[in-house]
């Protein structure tokens, strides 16, 4: 088994500083094997994203544990778990520095991690997602939503990752470039044995793209 959580919860405190408490996520189990897909489906609030960004360690859980390879995992991950846990966001203006080149951003992966560089291995590598050099010197704001996802994409699959988290990834894309980017990921999970777990309030997309699914419901997790 690739992850799986133990009675993951998440309550957030109410900033109004009353006693009363937001519940994101509460006792969830679920697992995810290698090379598969799961899907967390569930209307807005349901506490998708707040599992997503647990599973990817972007957020503290409040208890309950986190396994990857049957090793438990904590907040903020390390190692292994921090290179070959990765995610994408509905947004992928989040993942870059608004202010820079884009250059600057697709650099990151490489030094962060001592990968070997040089800018021919970085058009070589966003070439395959459709993009070209002139792309990397344009900010951010100047890409449209389906090339910066795909940029986005690139720049994660960098660190050649076995477990992605993707959070409503395609929501803000026209069908075409939804299925570049579903597409793209299919190839990746083939090629590399990757997991996914994809979170989506559609479930006809989920139904498409997913092994399994589960269904997210006020914090609480049952698989369908
Ligand atoms: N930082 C936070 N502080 C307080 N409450 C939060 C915080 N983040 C999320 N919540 C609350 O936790 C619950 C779950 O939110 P979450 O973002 O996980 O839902 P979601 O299923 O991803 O929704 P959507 O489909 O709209 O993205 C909601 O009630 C939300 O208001
Ligand atoms: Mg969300």
């Amino acid at each position: 088994m690739k992850m799986r959580t133990e009675a993951l919860t998440k309550i957030y405190d109410s900033r109004t500083g009353s006693s009363e408490k937001i519940i994101g996520a509460q006792d969830v189990n679920i697992t995810l094997e290698k090379g598969e897909i799961i899907g967390l489906f569930g209307y807005s609030g349901s506490g998708k994203s707040t599992l997503g960004q647990m599973l990817s360690g972007l957020l503290k859980p409040t208890s309950g544990k986190i396994f990857y390879d049957e090793t438990e995992i904590s907040y903020p991950f390390r190692g292994n778990a921090r290179k070959n846990i990765q995610v994408l966001f509905q947004h992928p203006e989040v993942s870059f520095n608004p202010a820079l080149p884009l250059i600057k951003s697709m650099v990151e992966p490489y030094r962060l991690y001592g990968l070997e560089y040089s800018e021919e291995i970085l058009i070589d590598s966003i070439e395959r997602f459709g993009l070209h050099k002139e792309h990397l010197l344009r900010k951010p704001s100047e890409l449209s939503g389906g090339e910066l996802q795909r940029a986005a994409l690139s720049r994660i699959l960098t660190l050649e990752p076995d477990v992605i988290i993707l959070d409503e990834p395609t929501s803000m894309l026209d069908v075409i470039s939804q299925g570049q980017i579903i597409n793209m990921l299919r190839e990746y999970r083939d090629h590399r044995g990757a997991s996914y777990v994809f979170i989506s309030h559609n479930r006809t997309l989920c139904e498409m793209v997913c092994d399994r699914i589960y269904h997210v419901e006020h914090g609480m997790v049952t698989a369908e």
